[in-house]
């Protein structure tokens, strides 16, 4: 009896796992397009500081959500900045041009982007190959991606990716652990090479990093002679 009460209040603590899309759609009300918490501005410094200059650019923000990075990438002087999402409630916050598709089936012409930037998305989906494979695609030769993602050591240590909606209820985001490795591997596997990488901690809570950012690059493509 007491193991069956035990039981029940453990589970009961854990909150239901959402697919990314039912949960963005159930979130996008109250998901403001600015770093709203402590990690997201550990998470976008370091992402910002890797950024190359925007000016002329052609900027896909990737995954963007209500369009934190869209609205930055416009700040920075990019020419053309666009969102792509899966949650369509989300992209109704896109102060700039979207369009409402998966990460690994993006509805651009090939290497028609400069700059990509995807800010803590590629954990939601098992596999980052279709992804990067998309990502290398659309991107000009000699352009790059920059990519955000909760540290794999955080995932380990069981951290989960909650939300609570405005009436009370928490939900857990679907979350996939990618290591270095899985990186490397969907990296060599599609043709962009992996230029930098940060690892912030958050100072308060020692020295764990909680984020992992990466930068990808394709190679320019070089004239014989
Ligand atoms: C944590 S939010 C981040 C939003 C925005 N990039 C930012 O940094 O503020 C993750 C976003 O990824 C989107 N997303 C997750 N999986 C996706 C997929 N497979 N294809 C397209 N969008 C996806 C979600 O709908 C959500 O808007």
């Amino acid at each position: 009896m007491y193991l069956k009460r035990h039981l029940q209040s453990f589970f009961s603590r854990r909150p239901r796992r959402l697919t990314s899309q039912a949960a963005y759609d159930l979130w996008a009300a109250h998901y403001p397009a600015a770093a709203h918490n402590r990690l997201m501005q550990v998470e976008q410094a370091a992402l910002l500081a890797l950024l190359p200059a925007l000016a002329g650019c052609t900027v896909l923000d990737l995954a963007c959500g209500t369009g934190r990075y869209a609205r930055l990438a416009q700040a920075g002087g990019a020419a053309r900045v666009l969102g792509t999402d899966h949650s369509l409630a989300m992209l109704r916050g896109m102060a700039t041009p979207a369009a409402l598709a998966e990460m690994a089936a993006l509805p651009l012409a090939a290497a028609s982007v400069d700059v990509v930037l995807c800010g803590l998305a590629v954990g939601h989906v098992p596999r980052l190959r279709p992804i990067f494979g998309e990502i290398s695609r659309v991107l000009r030769p000699g352009g790059c991606a920059l990519l955000s993602d909760l540290h794999p050591f955080q995932a380990l240590q069981g951290a989960q990716r909650t939300f609570t909606t405005a009436d009370g209820r928490t939900f857990a985001v679907e979350h996939y652990l990618h290591l270095m490795q899985d990186y490397h591997q969907a990296a060599q596997s599609t043709g962009l090479s992996i230029d930098s990488v940060a690892e912030p901690a958050l100072a308060e809570r020692g020295p764990a990093p909680v984020v992992l950012v990466v930068r990808l690059g394709k190679q320019a493509l070089t004239t014989a002679g």
